[in-house]
């Protein structure tokens, strides 16, 4: 059961260290948001599975971690510079400022008033300034998705591995989009991380790609926690089309705001690929593309079986690191009745968990007990599943609630007996059932359960 609204969550995030509004102490920035000490393990966990997924688990994709700053150039030529806009309204009466198309019957959610200016658009693009001269000419972008460094490194990744198509390149990385009006926590914000792949493949395979990788994604999330029946996939009308889109599928997630974008599914053409190349009059390129005299590569290639270049074709899955984040933990919270009491559970896929295992001595004061707890931590530790902690409150009622509430699946309780009899209990989160395993036996039974 997930939770019953956005603030469960955000009371669970603040109060359990996975995420605190960004500069808090100084009055908080809106649309940004910290990731605390579990916040940044479950976010890593996320990120890793997604390129095991895409990188190491496949020979046919390939990574790359580019700068975040773009020339001008790079967002003229891929048309965010003219039109990665959104329609902007101000109120007349209490100045505040709406999307255009988020307003519900043509009024100020604000005040109520209708009195509202045109919409105009307005470039959700952040600049900054590049060097000591402030002189207008010398500004950079805050990239507004990772794909365009992909297109514009595609060059130097064929050329350095031998890559032929159909091949992709992933990157994960921050993105930044002056959004006009934020969502529900870590929904919509102005800075956030994207998953992103690029596919490159042979025009005329596209369709059955887009196909391809449309059903490998919801595979992927139902790995994570969630399953197909919570996921719809969203045929993007035409009008609604990003300006290199031939056809976008949403895969769309019950958020507790409501049904919204998860992830988006792209067929960006040849479009990208195209804008950026040099001696574009020389490729056969479908889509309508900037005329481009700043490029100094072709962005092509030309294999033993094809008569001329060809500017590949590219399926785009792009996924956000902050709605995995969201969707992942609402599907997991659950809150539990018990006897006489209940409880809340994070039940997450143990690879996920921030916290892998605590191992918690039944005595604080206790040094034998408290040293032997410390030396299995170390033992379990080492296995490389993730983060092992001690845990070590003398209280171990509260502790099994702390680590139900974080997700953690696994909780090793040292007691007497084990000083006497070299075994522990292993307690599992979600059961909540407890079994007696010899120590010497605890590093199998561990690889088996991750
Ligand atoms: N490269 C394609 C692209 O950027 P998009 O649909 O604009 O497409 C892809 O973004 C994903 O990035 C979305 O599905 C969403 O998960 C995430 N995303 C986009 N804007 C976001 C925002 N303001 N805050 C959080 N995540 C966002």
């Amino acid at each position: 059961m997930p939770a019953k609204n956005i603030e469960e969550l955000v009371s669970l995030c603040k109060r359990r260290g996975f995420i605190f509004q960004s500069n808090e102490i100084y009055g908080g920035l809106q649309g940004l948001y910290d990731y605390g000490p579990l916040g940044v393990e479950l976010k890593n966990n996320i990120k890793s599975s997604w390129w095991k997924s895409m990188v190491y688990d496949r020979d046919d994709i390939e990574g790359l971690d580019a700068s975040i700053l773009s020339k001008q150039d790079v967002l003229r030529y891929s048309g965010h510079e003219e039109t990665f806009t959104d329609p902007l309204v101000d109120c007349k009466k209490c100045k505040s400022r709406w999307r255009a198309d988020h307003l519900e019957q043509d009024k100020c959610p604000k005040c109520g008033s209708d009195d509202l200016t045109e919409p105009r658009p307005f470039n959700l693009m952040f600049k900054t300034n590049i060097g000591p001269i402030d002189d207008g000419s010398s500004f950079a972008y805050l990239r507004p998705e990772t794909a365009q460094q992909i297109f514009i490194n595609f060059k130097n990744v064929i050329d350095s591995t031998s890559k032929s198509i159909p091949f992709g390149i992933a990157q994960i990385g921050k993105a930044f989009r002056n959004e006009i009006t934020l969502k529900s926590f870590i929904f919509r914000v102005r800075e956030f991380e994207q998953m992103e792949l690029e596919y490159f493949v042979e025009p005329g395979q596209d369709e059955k790609q887009h196909e391809y990788w449309l059903k490998q994604r919801l595979d992927w999330w139902e790995a994570q926690g969630v399953p197909k029946d919570k996921l719809e996939l969203y045929e993007v009308p035409k009008k609604e089309l990003s300006h290199y889109s031939k056809r976008t599928v949403d895969i769309m997630y019950n958020f507790p705001h409501g049904l919204e974008e998860l992830e988006g599914v792209a067929n960006r053409t040849d479009f990208d690929l195209g804008s950026h190349s040099k001696n574009q009059n020389e490729l056969n390129i479908s889509s309508k593309v900037r005329d481009n005299k700043d490029s100094n590569s072709k962005l092509a290639i030309k294999e033993p079986h094809m008569d001329n270049w060809v500017v590949p074709f590219v399926i785009e899955p792009s996924a956000g690191v902050d709605r995995a984040v969201l969707a992942i933990m609402n599907e997991a919270y659950r809150e539990e009745k018990l006897e006489d009491s209940s409880r809340i559970v994070l039940s997450l896929r143990p690879h996920l968990s921030p916290i892998k295992a605590a191992v918690i001595p039944l005595k604080k004061n206790n040094d034998e007990m408290v040293e032997l707890a410390k030396k299995i931590k170390s033992q379990l530790q080492e296995l490389g599943l993730g983060r092992v902690i001690l845990e070590n409150t003398g209280n171990i009622g509260k502790s099994y609630r702390r680590h139900d509430e974080i997700g953690t699946p696994l909780c090793v309780t040292v007691d007497f007996e084990s000083l006497e009899n070299s075994d522990i209990t292993v307690r599992d989160r979600d059961t909540m059932k407890q079994e007696r395993i010899e120590i010497k036996d605890l590093n199998a039974y561990f690889l088996k359960y991750f």
